[in-house]
């Protein structure tokens, strides 16, 4: 509920607007619009605050769908999901949080479907599925279940799209277009809200709340080439670390098999799902060699080694032989037409490829982050404290990419990110319900931490050196594709931290043109900036600290998993001056209810 009284922050003349809500939701993704209508649902009065508008976050971007052990299309059960997302996280995930997810995932999926996402069907009008990478039957020894739950392959759109229409119709607020600067915490460590800045008139809003949850995304933009929006900075990640927490298993960046070369844009794994398959120059369909029961659709980290090794070796397709083909050609162009309308489209338009006569040039591409702000499977953030490393941090919340739950652990399998943002953002929203206090008080005005916010705002704005920022986003950009890909090894990691390092050091040396606060995209990428280099810094030194291979992190002098030392969660902290303080966080090994057997989730060798 907006209140119209503004005041001064700081000496600075900055006015501002206050508004106070039980809660706060950052971002309007899947996960936060998830969290927001589990929210207003309640009646939990609930704002939403969003740099974009709600319905072009990169959620829409999501095609392949959404895994559910619904067993529309064949037998499926939620362990046989569970194991699946355990093996895949390459044994990293915590147990607990992967049963949540697994169990959760039906219930909410049909939730979706009673709100209205126009899900594909079958002939007989259930959800239609189909298979994904890494997505099996009998924990792992049967063939390829059809999990994946489908609105053709624009499933984030169709979600996106039906979760804000039901948050309004539930009353929550929307703030779009503003783009959040900093958390409000207090001395003791509670979050007390956060500072956003409109972009179209240059206001300042204060958001006074009993609860933050930040659904900011991934920060696919620190690498050079990325599936991700332009707008997928890590904005959250950011936040987190300018408030003194840490971030959790950051050096796990996974690398989709299939962005279109040059592009970078998003060739679903529902391609592959729905027969389509991969050729060296040779024509060979490698992936037969390397992993002879799930083929092209083994998991995305495995997947991208392989066509990785394919064109190191002098295999790769095109002139320069640095890519690999991906075949749909042989297949009906009425499934293609029906099925896979969206790349379609993105082949002809970013690779002038008609997908139903010829291949599509691939390359592995940034695609997710693993690693994010560490939380409970309800979404708390937790900061270990007083030897309890689960010690929750009063009043903040994170969710989806923005989060570490953690249920990807090393690495994601295909479609379990759309179900992670709605199983966790329900999730927030039934424990947000369980402990807001109703009747307590909006915590009151935090003047010192105001000060602060709006005096780093003003810094950057009136930044003066000599650099622009998006030269400096450059190098960090290049740094990070050069250093820290998918295969990594100790010189480059080292040489990464060093070009990373300096690209920060040079921040001080900084060029912000326009002083002006409405819609100033020079300062709004600036502050994106200062909030990738967050998330760049953390996961280059994370990665060169880690000394094993692991998901998506393939060390070539640390080849073999090593989980005698190395079953851990990383957690980094990175100081103002940029400097990365690690320690370890233990994996939950315990699941939530004990109805899994333990023998068939204990770490073994993966084999595909
Ligand atoms: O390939 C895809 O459709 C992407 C799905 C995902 O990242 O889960």
């Amino acid at each position: 509920m907006a209140n119209p009284s503004t005041a001064s922050i700081g000496g600075k003349s900055y006015p501002i607007i206050d508004h106070s809500f039980d809660v706060v939701v950052v971002g309007a993704g899947g996960a936060g619009l998830r969290a927001t209508l589990g929210m207003a649902e309640q009646g939990l009065r609930t704002a939403c605050i969003t740099k974009v508008f709600p319905t072009r976050s990169h959620t829409v971007a999501a095609q392949g769908g959404i895994a559910a052990s619904l067993a529309n299309m064949g037998p499926d059960s939620w362990q046989w999901h569970m194991f699946d997302t355990v093996k895949g996280s390459d044994y990293l995930g915590d147990n607990d949080a992967m049963e949540y997810l697994a169990r959760e995932a039906p219930a909410a999926v049909y939730e979706l479907e009673h709100y209205g996402v126009p899900f594909s069907r079958t002939e007989e009008g259930k959800i239609y599925q189909r298979p994904f990478g890494g997505h099996t039957t009998q924990y792992g020894e049967g063939p390829p279940v059809q999990r994946t739950c489908a609105a053709a392959d624009r499933t984030g759109h169709a979600i996106l799209h039906t979760l804000y229409g039901q948050s309004l119709r539930n009353k929550a607020e929307f703030f779009i277009e503003y783009f959040a600067l900093d958390l409000i915490m207090s001395d003791d460590g509670e979050c007390q809200g956060v500072i956003a800045w409109k972009l179209d008139d240059g206001t300042i809003h204060r958001f006074r709340s009993k609860l933050v949850v930040l659904a900011t995304g991934g920060y696919g933009r620190a690498y050079f080439s990325a599936t991700s929006a332009h707008t997928c900075t890590g904005d959250g990640g950011g936040m987190v670390a300018r408030a003194g927490l840490p971030l959790q298993d950051m050096e796990f960046v996974q690398f989709h098999p299939t962005g279109i070369y040059g592009a970078g844009c998003l060739i679903t794994e529902g391609a592959r799902g729905e027969g389509g398959y991969l050729t060296n120059s040779a024509g060979e369909r490698f992936m037969e060699r390397y992993a002879p029961s799930y083929k092209d659709l083994a998991p995305r980290d495995y997947v991208s080694r392989c066509m990785t090794m394919e064109i190191r070796e002098g295999r790769g397709v095109g002139k320069n032989k640095d890519h690999i083909h991906l075949h749909l050609d042989h297949l009906d162009p009425n499934v293609l037409a029906l099925r896979l309308p969206g790349i379609s489209e993105s082949a002809k338009i970013f690779a002038g490829v008609d997908l139903t006569k010829e291949p599509i040039p691939v390359i592995p591409t940034v695609h997710y982050n693993m690693g994010g702000v560490p939380t409970n499977y309800w979404g708390q953030v937790v900061n270990p404290k007083n030897g309890d490393q689960d010690a929750v941090v009063p009043g903040l919340m994170a969710v989806g990419e923005a989060g570490c739950a953690s249920v990807h652990g090393a690495n994601r399998l295909g479609s379990n990110s759309l179900i992670d943002l709605v199983v966790f953002g329900r999730a927030a929203s039934i424990r947000a319900g369980q402990v807001l206090d109703r009747k307590s008080a909006i915590p009151g005005i935090n003047a010192k931490a105001d000060d602060a916010i709006m005096a780093r705002f003003d810094k950057s704005r009136n930044a003066n050196g000599a650099i622009p920022t998006a030269d400096l986003r450059l190098r960090m950009q290049r740094a990070m594709q050069d250093d820290v890909a998918v295969f990594r090894d100790g010189p480059t990691l080292k040489s990464g931290c060093q070009r990373v390092t300096d690209v920060w050091n040079a921040k001080s040396d900084i060029k912000v043109t326009d002083r002006s606060l409405v819609w100033n995209s020079d300062l709004i990428e600036t502050l994106e900036f200062e909030n990738l280099m967050v998330n760049a810094i953390a996961t280059v030194y994370s990665a060169e600290a880690r000394t094993e291979s692991r998901g998506a992190h393939a060390r070539e002098d640390f080849a073999t998993r090593d989980d005698v030392n190395w079953r851990k969660h990383t957690l980094s902290t990175v100081g103002e001056d940029g400097k990365v303080t690690l320690s370890h966080r233990a994996v939950h090994t315990q699941t939530l209810t004990g109805e899994m057997d333990e023998a068939k989730i204990a770490p073994k060798e993966r084999k595909f």
